[in-house]
């Protein structure tokens, strides 16, 4: 279960929140305010004393602007498993200390596991005892997923990534794990979608940094890396880059191509326009929105669009038993998919395409599987890793969008090259921000989020 009614309550009960909080209307044109002139109730020395306040403060507020220096920085990613996930790196506390955890651009929350999480594996764990400015905010906090759960409380501390430091910022301790929830070095999850969908409520580490202007361009980009068809490849391979405040243009050719999200931004969703598989335009109905999410492996759709696309490969049949819900076919089928979501179409490697061989068999499993939990706001489609290792992928704040292009000479050449796997380095801190406070609504007990991340990630 990917999507739990939990969600839907969660969108709501926050669109019920803003039409609370709705600003009132400002005067319309034509419209006209009476000015008055005030009379001086101060002296001239008062007068002159405020006078200079005014511009001392309007000097520091606009040096400030100069001297918040907005900034760029990234961090190289680590590909664990033959591109099952990709995990970054990021420091928490003081002393900082850093941690691996897998990036999910599909989710909002970022937890970490607790030292006293005794399911937690082998993986470095935080201690929040240890960190002179931990605070713990005492809120429950649980996660679900088809495979597992997570659970602890939320806190707050300085978290530091890709040269960025956010003073406040929110996350949760996970005390409680089913088995075999994390594997090693993996700590923890760090969502990358926007704060509505944040079961914590908490503002997301990106969300603050590209909110407060602490970037050079108010977007983030990911290149991810490629080992899937690589049968020499390591259980760690390096994953590629997620760049905070630029695009790096040796990366990707061509324009990149921005479509707008839909709606009021949760997921980074994007509405599709075709699929085409073998050549065949697929059926999608009005079933079109997808979340574009690096925390899934795979990718999911509505079970008769899925069905419609192995229809164009000969030979392929649903799998049973535990493969149920995706399909087989012959691997030696070339097979070629294609998305559009209103911009240029955009294609998948066959490698990609194949999941995984079976064994002792001339069938592989492919990657796209079958699921029925769209609608009422939740995308149709998960469009995960298979896909995202064929573009540079932009995640933009403002205008709210995603943006993709071709991946350069230079970005093809690294994919299944073995390299030196990055080790988590903290590094200094070029800018820091203090998020807003905002509001805790308690939203916890809504905390059923389905992160598509680790259901597809422990598939
Ligand atoms: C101006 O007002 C302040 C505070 O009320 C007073 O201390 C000061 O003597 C006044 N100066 C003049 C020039 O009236
Ligand atoms: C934080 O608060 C939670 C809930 O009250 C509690 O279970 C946990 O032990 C506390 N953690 C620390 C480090 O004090
Ligand atoms: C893996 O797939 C890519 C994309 O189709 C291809 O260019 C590359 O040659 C393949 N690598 C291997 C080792 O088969
Ligand atoms: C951009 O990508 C190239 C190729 O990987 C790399 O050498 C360079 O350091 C990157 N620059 C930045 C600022 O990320």
């Amino acid at each position: 279960m990917l999507w739990s009614a939990s969600l839907v309550s969660l969108v709501l009960l926050l669109s019920s929140l803003e039409v609370f909080g709705a600003p009132s209307p400002s005067p319309g044109a034509g419209q006209s305010i009476s000015l008055s002139r005030r009379t001086r109730s101060r002296n001239a020395t008062e007068l002159a004393q405020l006078a200079q306040k005014q511009r001392l403060t309007l000097a520091a507020k606009y040096n400030a602007q100069s001297r918040q220096k907005r900034s760029t920085g990234y961090n190289l990613l680590i590909d664990q498993d033959s591109d099952s996930g990709y995990i970054g790196s990021l420091a928490i506390g003081t002393p900082a200390v850093s941690y691996e955890v897998l990036l999910d651009t599909g989710s909002s929350d970022l937890w970490v596991a607790g030292s006293s999480c005794a399911a937690c594996g082998s993986s470095p764990s935080f201690n929040p005892v240890s960190s002179t400015s931990f605070q713990n905010l005492s809120t429950p906090f649980a996660i679900q997923y088809g495979s597992g759960e997570a659970e602890g409380y939320l806190g707050q501390d300085v978290v530091q990534m890709a040269g960025f430091s956010v003073s406040n910022q929110g996350f949760a301790v996970v005390d409680a794990t089913s088995q075999d929830l994390l594997q090693s070095p993996v700590s923890g999850l760090l969502g990358l979608a926007w704060q509505a969908i944040a079961s914590s409520g908490k503002t997301p580490f990106w969300q603050t940094l590209a909110s407060s202007n602490a970037w050079d361009s108010p977007l983030m980009s990911i290149q991810l890396r490629r080992y899937g068809n690589d049968t020499s490849a390591q259980t760690e391979e390096p994953g590629g880059t997620l760049m905070m405040g630029y695009v790096n243009s040796s990366l990707y050719t061509g324009d990149i191509d921005y479509q707008d999200i839909p709606g009021t931004p949760g997921f980074w969703s994007l509405t599709l326009s075709s699929i085409t598989a073998q050549g065949t335009s697929v059926s999608l109905g009005d079933t079109t929105l997808a979340a574009i999410d690096t925390g899934t492996t795979n990718i999911a759709g509505p079970t008769s669009s899925i069905e419609a696309i192995y229809a164009t490969i000969p030979g392929s049949q649903p799998a049973t038993g535990e493969w149920e819900g995706y399909y087989s076919y012959p691997c030696d089928t070339d097979v070629s998919v294609s998305f559009s979501f209103g911009g240029p179409s955009w294609s998948m490697s066959s490698a990609d395409f194949e999941f995984t061989r079976l064994e002792n068999s001339a069938d592989c499993i492919g990657a796209f599987f079958g699921t029925d939990t769209g609608g009422n706001g939740n995308p149709y489609w998960i469009i995960g890793d298979a896909f995202l290792k064929n573009v540079y992928s932009v995640f933009r704040y403002n205008p709210a969008s995603v943006g993709f292009a071709a991946l350069s000479e230079t970005a093809l050449s690294m994919n299944g090259v073995d390299g030196t796997v990055p080790t988590p380095t903290i590094g200094a801190v070029t800018a820091a921000v203090t998020g807003a406070a905002l509001p805790n609504y308690a939203l916890s007990k809504f905390a059923l989020i389905g992160s598509t991340a680790l259901v597809a990630f422990l598939l």
